[in-house]
């Protein structure tokens, strides 16, 4: 390790909705099967938010549980990021809902969108309002509800998402646990090849638009599978080289959970032994900028996080963005 940790997590909170939706389920929608579905991206159900609850409810909701794990109140907090495409509007931001709804009154609060990447890219900031002292405590999330921007119709993409929520609370390193490092890229050129076309200024909502369904995720999945890969191994290898970290000696792999033929070509790339990948995409589908922090709060109840462990995150997303985070718990 080049530098002792600036940052670390203090607590960790998660909410999934109640409502479940099978591959069998599916079958009844589009023109698809279970067998297709898990055979070609390891995916079994997903959550889906129940009518009238918002983005911001979900997040509030993880946000307590790991305030409540952190062992901090709300207004204890001097920020809140929450990384998300699916917002509750294009503004006020998500981020000022749960600011409201938990009444974190000292926070100042926004949102980030570097899709699947989000989370990772709102604890790379968290780092360094930290480490250069400006923040004490930062409470990051990933929320998602992107069953409202699937298009139902489409069987290419509507069996791969999910909505969820995960939160954590970052403080100052105890000096031995922590961030011991960040890494964030882009590549605006690619941006097209997973998108929501509609709603935004250059495609305001009309007749039109809504006709042609451009206000739904769309993705070239062929496309994006390779692209994934090719950039989440990028990030692996730059974290570790950054840190001095051997491969070896990662614990834990929580990759972006978008596919597990993925995230077997990442590891496996990267070297990383297969009992150390943690996939729970059978159970969430892809929820985007929650993955990793459901990801995590699942780990860590079932204990698969232990003190000294080190957690390598990675995760690629709609932009392109990528990104990776290599933590010691
Ligand atoms: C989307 C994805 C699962 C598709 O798997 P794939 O093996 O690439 O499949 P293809 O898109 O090549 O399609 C193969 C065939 O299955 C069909 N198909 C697509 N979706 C299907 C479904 N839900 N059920 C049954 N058949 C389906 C296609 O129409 C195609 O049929 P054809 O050969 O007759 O044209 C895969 O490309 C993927 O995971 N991509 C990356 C997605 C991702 O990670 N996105 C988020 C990034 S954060």
């Amino acid at each position: 390790m080049k530098h002792a940790p600036g940052s670390m997590i203090l607590g960790i909170g998660a909410f999934a909705p109640e409502k479940v939706l099978t591959n069998h389920d599916l079958e009844k929608i589009v023109d698809t099967t279970d067998a297709w579905i898990r055979e070609r991206t390891g995916i079994e159900r997903r959550h889906i938010l129940e009518k009238g609850k918002t983005n911001s409810d979900q997040a509030a909701e993880a946000a307590h549980r790991a305030l409540k794990d952190a062992g901090l109140k709300a207004r204890e907090l001097d920020c809140i990021i929450v990384a998300t495409i699916t917002p509750d509007s294009f503004f006020p931001s998500t981020a000022c809902g749960v600011q409201a709804k938990i009444g974190a009154t000292h926070a100042a609060a926004f949102d980030i969108a570097a899709a699947c990447s989000g989370f990772l890219y709102g604890l790379a900031l968290a780092n360094s309002l930290i480490s250069t002292g400006f923040y004490k405590h930062v409470l990051v999330i990933g929320s998602e509800v992107l069953s409202r921007f699937t298009d139902w119709e489409d069987r290419a993409t509507c069996v791969l998402f999910g909505d969820g929520a995960g939160a954590v609370v970052v403080g100052p390193s105890d000096g031995k646990k922590g961030i011991l490092g960040a890494y964030m890229k882009s590549d605006g050129r690619l941006g097209h090849l997973l998108s929501l076309p509609g709603g935004g200024a250059t495609h305001p909502a009309t007749h039109e638009t809504i006709d042609k369904r451009m206000h739904f995720l769309k993705m070239e999945g062929r496309e994006v599978f390779k692209h994934a890969v090719r950039t989440m191994v990028d990030a692996a290898e730059h974290i570790l080289k950054e840190t001095g970290v051997h491969a070896s000696d990662v614990d834990l792999l929580i990759n972006h959970q978008a596919n597990v033929r993925i995230i077997d070509a990442v590891a496996e790339r990267v070297e990383i032994a297969h009992d150390k990948i943690f996939v729970n995409l059978q159970d969430f589908g892809n929820t985007s900028a929650a993955s990793i922090p459901l990801a995590l709060d699942q780990c860590r109840r079932e204990g698969r996080l232990s003190e000294g462990d080190k957690c390598l995150l990675v995760a690629f997303g709609g932009g392109f963005t990528w990104a990776s985070c290599l933590i010691q718990f």
